[in-house]
């Protein structure tokens, strides 16, 4: 089914011959800073952005799913919710799948659905679009099922979909920020107890903009890297007697490095340095306000770039064009190779920093990147 230019709701009504029960809105994120460490047990300071996934849902009694995407053109896809087993869905419908087939087997009673998603999320952009369409199906889900589940419990279900249907050993970032974020805000989490705080964020009061540069490019090996710097982070715990990495202080190192193979050194100096640069962020947020940030995340930037090894050339252009050209600092946002770098600015440079990196790519021969502006924004609601 084409839709440019058709409301949701219509298509909707031209697809199923009924009008939705209600439509719930998830957001995307960018993570200010904390990145690779939410599956090391340590910590993140993401906030929500403005770009969200809309689930347009009415729920149905005869165990039937029906699945829609207004990007996708075609027919809904038809499921049978108790058949549903990881690795039965392809493609974009596996992700809502995902989150009815977690909830049954978290023995929530939960049935069919006719579903279509909007979004206005950039996919493939590091972004959390996948996430935020996992938690916009969790928030309808837990309203028409009368679920009472709360948000951290939603970012769980969801998350687990992701880990254990589709596949990816995601940790509980992308979905913890797009349940709980607050406008005006960002996520403080700790990720072993989801413990969270919301710490006030007015970049326009202090003159400031973050701006989003997606650099358009997504590296394949992102999916099997991830999983593998995942399990050797995991190796180095285990090495070294620890639950996880987190429970490694800066000054421990050295001697961690001594027990350690050389190729796991430089992951666990990127997770357990990138942890106190989450603590000095919420100190230098809360003492100094925002612009206290800039250096703070491009330290972050080197360490992804020369110990995690994240970064691609792509995201090393535009995060070092953007601080030659004024910014206050600039760090890749998300998983990594690829995706998107965060650019901290004066308001009143912030054209320029992104006409820099506009034209620092097309001498490089790279496609001209995609620029946002980031407004930390509300997290999973009910829109309608
Ligand atoms: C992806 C994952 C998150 C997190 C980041 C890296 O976005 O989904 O859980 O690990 O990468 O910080």
């Amino acid at each position: 089914m084409t839709t440019t230019g058709t409301a949701p709701a219509s298509t909707f009504e031209e697809l199923y011959g009924h009008a939705p029960e209600g439509v719930w809105a998830a957001p995307g994120r960018v993570n200010l800073i904390g990145e690779h460490t939410d599956y090391n047990d340590g910590f993140v300071l993401p906030i929500a952005i403005p770009q969200a996934v809309r689930a347009y849902v009415r729920r149905r009694d005869d165990g039937v799913l029906r699945l829609a995407s207004t990007r996708v053109p075609g027919p809904a896809v038809e499921l049978d919710v108790a058949g549903l087993a990881p690795g039965g869905v392809a493609g974009w419908a596996a992700y809502p799948a995902a989150v009815v087939w977690t909830l049954r087997r978290a023995g929530r009673g939960v049935g069919g659905a006719d579903v279509l998603l909007d979004s206005d999320v950039p996919g493939g952009a590091g972004l959390s679009s996948s996430a935020a369409l996992e938690c916009a199906v969790a928030a309808a889900y837990n309203d028409l099922y009368e679920l009472k589940l709360e948000a951290g419990e939603l970012a769980l279900i969801a998350q687990r979909a992701e880990n254990e249907f589709v596949g990816v050993p995601c940790g509980i970032m992308d979905q913890m920020a797009s349940m709980v974020c607050r406008a005006g805000a960002a996520l403080y989490l700790d990720t072993r107890d989801l413990s969270a705080r919301h710490v006030p964020l007015d970049l326009a009061g202090a003159g400031l903009t973050l701006l989003v540069l997606d650099t358009r490019v997504q590296h394949d090996l992102a999916d099997g890297a991830y999983a593998a710097l995942r399990a050797g982070c995991e190796r180095a715990a285990g090495l070294l007697g620890l639950s996880a990495l987190r429970d490694l202080a800066p000054a421990d190192l050295p001697a961690a490095f001594a027990r350690l193979p050389a190729e796991l050194v430089p992951l666990v100096r990127h997770v357990v340095t990138e942890n106190d640069r989450v603590e000095r962020a919420l100190d230098e947020l809360e003492r100094h306000g925002p612009a206290a940030l800039g250096p703070i995340l491009t330290a972050g930037h080197a360490s992804l770039r020369d110990d995690y090894r994240t970064s691609c050339p792509e995201t090393d252009l535009a995060a070092e064009a953007a601080v030659a050209a004024g910014a206050l600092g600039a760090r890749m946002t998300g998983g990594g190779f690829g995706g998107s770098v965060i650019a901290l600015t004066e308001t009143a440079k912030a054209q320029a920093v992104a006409d820099a990196v506009a034209g620092a790519f097309a001498k490089a021969g790279y496609a001209e990147p995609h620029v946002y502006r980031a407004v930390p924004s509300a997290g999973a609601r009910r829109e309608a």
